[in-house]
Order: structure tokens, then C-alpha cells, then sequence
């Protein structure tokens, strides 16, 4: 099965200390409000995207217990002895699971992943690991629990936002939304050891994430993204019941342009071991995304080829021991059309 990201050429970005990077807060719930509420919100998303890249949601609808419940399940998985966890290992990228440690994919410095499918549940769910139990627990057909639960519950909030982002494209809420619907969700449950000594160091080095949308739930503070108008790495806060929400390459692909990939990596934490789960929502493994036609013109000509979520396994599989380019470089359209 897949990564689900391109690293990017390691620039020597300057890290402006412990600087908070100020964050976009979107109140989910007012979406569904009256629709004066609605278009306000749809601004700020807009707005958000075109100048971050990324946001974060409250009032999301998911509850803290539910996000507990899944930050538990992989904090057990990771403490499992590591025979147990071997048995996911492969370096099959399209093994529809995969666990592994450390830099064979070369943006993961000191990490720990565990990567599988997720949407639609009932395919990918035989493939889930066993072991903890509580990780794909089901306490009846009708009723999911802890990993399974906020599998399902973030792909809603995916949803609403891809609905709201394609509103402020201009594109309409409605748009492809039957390719959305049966899009592809990955979860990327990552686990990164306390850094030694006090000391910060890089886990999971500078990247983009494939797919559309990435929304990412993390048990304490490590994310940094690059801010484009400093061009410095900055912080992310870590807002009490909020869900970071990060723009893809496939996004920027489909926007053609309009809105950008945003480039991020994860730092260790000083104080505890830290458990991140990264919901990647694109479509379906052989859909192609292309530029959207309402957006190409004779001003704004398609930036990008078309590509699948499976071009890109095909991509980093081809690339793995030399990954200097990242996917959406290599997708760019050069000269005119
Ligand atoms: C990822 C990712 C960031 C984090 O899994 O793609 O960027 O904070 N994770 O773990
Ligand atoms: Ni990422």
C-alpha cells in the first residue's frame, strides 16, 4: 500500500525559534447554520487555503472521547512488542497495510507509521491489525469504536470541507460529488519517540501530502508547516478539541493552481512520545484528478497533468531510492500548451 507523501528538496529554511504560527479557526458548526453563516464560513476556508494551506476546525462534531479513544488504540498498537508489529511490515507500497520504522522512505527520520486504507471501511477493514483489540473493536455491526469510529466520523468532516472549498472555488458544493463520495481515505498513524537529551529533533522530515485533504489529529505538539510569506518554518499550536486541516498536491492539481500545497514535518517532543493520525482523503486509486475546466482559461492554461492516487504509488515505488523530485513537480506542465 501507499506512503502518501512527496518530500520535498530539503531546504535550509530558517526555524524562527518556538514562534507560534497565528491559525486560522474555523467553526465547523456554523456551516449548517442559515446560509448568510454558511457563505461567511465558506470565505474563511477560502481565504485560509488560498493564503496557509492549512486551518483548523472546532465544533467538528467529533467528541473528545471518540479522539481519545483513537489516540489510545495507536499508542497500544505502538507498544505491542515489535514481532507483532513486523508482521504488518512490507515494502510493498501496495500492500493495503504497512508498518515500518525508520528512513527507508527517506523523509522518515524518527518514526514509526502504520498506513492502511480506511474508506470503504468494509473492504479495508480484514486488513486493520488485530492486535491491539480495541484497534478495529466493533461492539455490534451498528456500532464502531475507537480506530473504526473516528475512521468514519473524520471522513464526515472531510466531506463538509471538500464541499465548503469547492463552494469557495466557485465550483458549487455539488461539485463531483459522486467521485468524492467514493473516494479513497488513508489513515497514517504515526508514532514518534520522545526526543532524547530535551533536545528537538526532526521526525518526519519536509514534505507535501498527496491526495486532496489531509486532516490531522495529533496527542501533543510537533507539526511545523512552512510559512509562505517568511519562508521560515513555524509552529502549529495545539488548540484544545481542534482537528488541523492541511491542503494536498491533488488540491492544488485541481484548483489549477489557486490553492497550494502546504509543505510541513514533524518535530519529536521533548517531554512525551507523540501520536499523530493523518486522515488522507482523495479519490478513488485509479481516478485521475486534472485541473478543473471551469478554472482553465486562456489567462490560467492547466498547470498539471492528470494523475491517480495510484501514478503516485507508481511514482515513489520508481523513485525510492531517489526521491529529489516530489510528485507535483512532476506533474507540472513546462512551457505553453
Ligand atoms: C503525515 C504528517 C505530521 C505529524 O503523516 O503526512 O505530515 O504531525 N504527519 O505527524
Ligand atoms: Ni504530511
Amino acid at each position: 500500500m501507499s506512503d502518501t507523501s512527496s518530500s520535498v528538496p530539503q531546504k535550509q529554511l530558517p526555524s524562527e525559534g518556538l514562534q507560534l504560527q497565528p491559525m486560522p479557526v474555523i467553526n465547523l458548526g456554523h456551516l449548517s447554520l442559515d446560509p448568510t453563516s454558511r457563505s461567511s464560513v465558506v470565505d474563511d476556508i477560502a481565504r485560509a487555503c488560498r493564503d496557509l494551506g492549512y486551518f483548523q476546525v472546532i465544533n467538528h462534531g467529533i467528541s473528545q472521547s471518540v479522539m481519545d479513544g483513537a489516540i489510545e488504540a495507536a499508542t497500544d498498537f505502538f507498544n505491542l512488542p515489535s514481532e507483532t508489529k513486523e508482521e504488518y511490515a512490507s515494502d510493498d507500497l501496495q500492500q493495503p497495510v504497512r508498518y515500518d520504522t525508520s528512513s527507508k522512505d527517506s523523509i522518515s527520520m524518527s518514526r514509526a507509521f502504520l498506513k492502511h486504507y480506511a474508506h470503504p471501511l468494509c473492504d479495508w477493514l480484514q486488513y486493520w491489525p488485530q492486535q491491539p483489540p480495541i484497534y478495529r473493536q466493533t461492539a455490534s455491526h451498528f456500532t464502531l469504536e475507537y480506530m473504526t469510529k473516528y475512521a468514519v466520523e473524520v471522513r464526515g468532516v472531510a466531506l463538509k470541507l471538500m464541499e465548503a472549498i469547492l463552494e469557495g472555488l466557485g465550483l458549487g458544493k455539488e461539485y463531483m460529488h459522486v467521485k468524492f463520495d467514493e473516494g479513497l481515505q488513508l489513515l497514517s498513524v504515526n508514532c514518534y519517540p520522545k526526543a532524547s537529551e530535551g533536545d528537538t529533533t526532526i521526525g518526519l522530515a519536509a514534505h507535501s501530502d498527496y491526495g486532496l485533504l489531509t486532516i490531522l489529529l495529533t496527542s501533543c505538539r510537533g507539526l511545523e508547516v512552512v510559512d509562505r510569506s517568511s519562508n521560515s518554518w513555524k509552529v502549529v499550536q495545539q488548540l484544545p478539541h481542534a482537528l488541523h486541516v492541511h491542503i494536498g498536491d491533488h488540491m492544488e492539481v485541481l484548483s489549477n493552481g489557486q490553492i497550494k500545497t502546504v509543505v510541513h514535518r514533524a518535530v519529536q517532543n521533548p517531554q512525551e512520545e507523540r501520536i499523530s493520525i493523518a486522515s488522507i482523503h482523495g479519490f478513488a486509486l485509479h481516478e485521475k484528478v486534472s485541473s478543473a475546466k471551469e478554472l482553465v482559461d486562456e489567462k490560467n492554461p492547466p498547470k498539471y497533468k492528470e494523475s491517480s492516487f495510484n501514478d503516485f504509488l507508481e511514482h515513489l515505488t520508481a523513485n525510492l531510492d531517489n526521491r529529489k523530485r516530489n510528485f507535483l513537480e512532476s506533474l507540472e506542465c513546462k512551457g505553453h500548451i
